[in-house]
């Protein structure tokens, strides 16, 4: 009902009540007009006829004005008060009418009003989301567009209808067949309609990536009346897809070419320092025996703490050549199926006694693990090495946490510190041989363990953050 109507129905209902009082004024008039017109011609002959008495006649003569006034002052009253009645019925009728479309009315504004409120709402969901709704019209192969899916295909028109062969158009030439298809099977089988295609935009020109869904709409013979659909702008949800995979796989890349080069340095140094190893021990055990016999004489007793002092310094220069010796990629390794778990209980008391991590706490975490073939020497190196690192990178108090555990198929062991973690640049580096940033490290620690878990066809994760570092080491089964 719009306001239009309303103002029609109104004039119409006025100009019909003019048109019934005019109609009985009128009426009231002429029959005044008649009943004066009969009192005037009739009364005295009526008089006549029915008094005979001269002096009666006159004394009547007299009181007939007034008896006249009086009669049609009663008929007047009767046909005002019957007129007036009606109108005022009318009136009465009129002004609930009235109240009634009013209260209409403002029902009326108040749904236009949510009507345009949830309108704006849609309108912005599918901006945001890219997303516009179509419907097509069999009957007449009408496509009903929303103003999103106006933008999406690039058009700017008042009209929201388009012609179906012109919103084909719209679609990559490539595409139209897949579409076409879809939109066949979904009218003759009621197939399911889920596609992807690219469409041309009309104002540039550009490509953009749709997915629309639709539905069929039947009548009650079950012929198909219309179609609802839901396209969908992915362009950007492609684009970055595709960025996300490229980065992904150059990420990969790089990290298989940095794997390989320390590879390659680990084996390489291995082979050196194979070659060269004993060479050295043999000299330096013999430096190590003068130096012992030397310093227990009575003559040199006064330079006893730089005999003991020569000595330390041999030692750590020997176990240094032994952790070097340990990088040699042909090493011969003693592989026995065992439990990774009992060689971390095995050497858990060594840890604990060991006064390079006093003042920090260590907790296990064992879950059961399939047995592996595993070098129990070099899986103690390599605990060792990785608990050694964890505690140096704490503060006293810290706690450190070594776990084992199956992970999709994998026998992992994990050692995790709650240092202030690892910055990029360092991470980048370590495992190089004599990479460390400590004073009084060789940066031969990790080095020995990544060549320690490329012997055991294993390898090394690391997580690292503010809250610490956790190294995995992923045995395969
Ligand atoms: N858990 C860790 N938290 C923080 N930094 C670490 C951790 N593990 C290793 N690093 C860094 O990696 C570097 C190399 O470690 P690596 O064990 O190879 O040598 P190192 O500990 O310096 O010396 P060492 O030969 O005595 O072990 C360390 O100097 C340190 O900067
Ligand atoms: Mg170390």
């Amino acid at each position: 009902m719009n306001n239009n109507f309303i103002s029609n129905y109104s004039d119409k209902l006025f100009s019909n009540i003019e048109i019934n009082a005019k109609k009985q004024s009128l009426r009231i008039a002429f029959i005044n007009f008649i009943v004066g017109c009969l009192w005037i011609l009739l009364s005295d002959k009526l008089l006549e006829f029915l008094i005979k008495d001269s002096a009666t006649i006159t004394f009547v003569s007299i009181l007939k004005g007034w008896f006249y006034v009086l009669i049609t002052s009663l008929i007047i009253f009767l046909l005002v008060f019957t007129a007036l009645k009606k109108v005022i019925a009318a009136t009465g009728l009129l002004q609930k009418t009235n109240a009634i479309l009013e209260v209409k009315i403002k029902e009326q504004h108040k749904a236009e009003y949510i009507l345009k409120e949830s309108e704006s709402r849609l309108n912005m969901a599918q901006e945001l989301t890219h997303t516009g709704n179509w419907e097509l019209d069999i009957t007449n192969s009408k496509v009903w567009a929303s103003g999103e899916a106006f933008r999406i295909y690039g058009i700017n028109q008042k009209s929201p209808y388009l012609p179906l062969d012109f919103v084909q158009s719209l679609i990559k030439k490539e595409d139209r067949g897949k579409s076409d298809s879809a939109l066949k099977l979904l009218l003759e089988n009621n197939e399911k309609y889920d596609i992807e295609y690219s469409l041309i935009r009309v104002d540039d020109g550009h490509e953009s990536m749709i997915h629309s869904i639709a539905k069929v709409e039947f009548d009650e013979n079950g012929i198909p009346q219309k179609v609802l659909g839901v396209i969908q702008d992915i362009t950007m949800r492609k684009l970055s897809e595709k960025k996300i995979k490229q980065y992904e796989e150059e990420t990969l890349k790089n990290k298989m070419e940095h794997e390989m080069a320390r590879l390659q340095g680990l084996s390489l140094i291995g082979e050196v320092a194979a070659g060269i190893g004993h060479e050295i021990r043999n000299p330096m055990t013999t430096v190590r025996g003068y130096l012992q016999l030397l310093g227990s004489k009575e003559e040199f007793s006064m330079y006893n703490g730089q005999f003991s002092l020569m000595i330390d310094e041999l030692d750590r220069a020997n176990s240094i050549i032994t952790e070097f010796l340990s990088l040699a990629k042909d090493r011969v390794v003693e592989l026995k199926v065992q439990s990774l778990k009992e060689i971390v209980e095995h050497i858990f008391p060594l840890i604990q006694a060991d006064g390079l991590i006093s003042d920090k706490y260590i907790q296990l975490e064992l879950d059961e693990v399939e047995e592996i073939p595993l070098d129990k020497k070099e899986i103690h190196q390599l605990i060792l090495n990785l608990v050694l690192n964890g505690s140096q990178a704490m503060s006293p108090g810290g706690t450190m946490k070594i776990r084992t555990f199956m992970d999709k198929g994998d026998i992992v062991l994990a050692v995790q510190d709650d240092g202030k973690g690892i910055a990029p640049e360092v991470l980048e580096k370590m495992g190089t041989p004599f990479f460390t940033t400590k004073d009084n490290g060789t940066g031969l620690g990790l080095a020995v363990c990544y060549s320690i878990v490329a012997r055991h066809n294993a390898k090394i994760d690391i997580e690292t953050g503010l809250t610490g570092t956790t190294f995995f080491v992923r045995f395969k089964n």
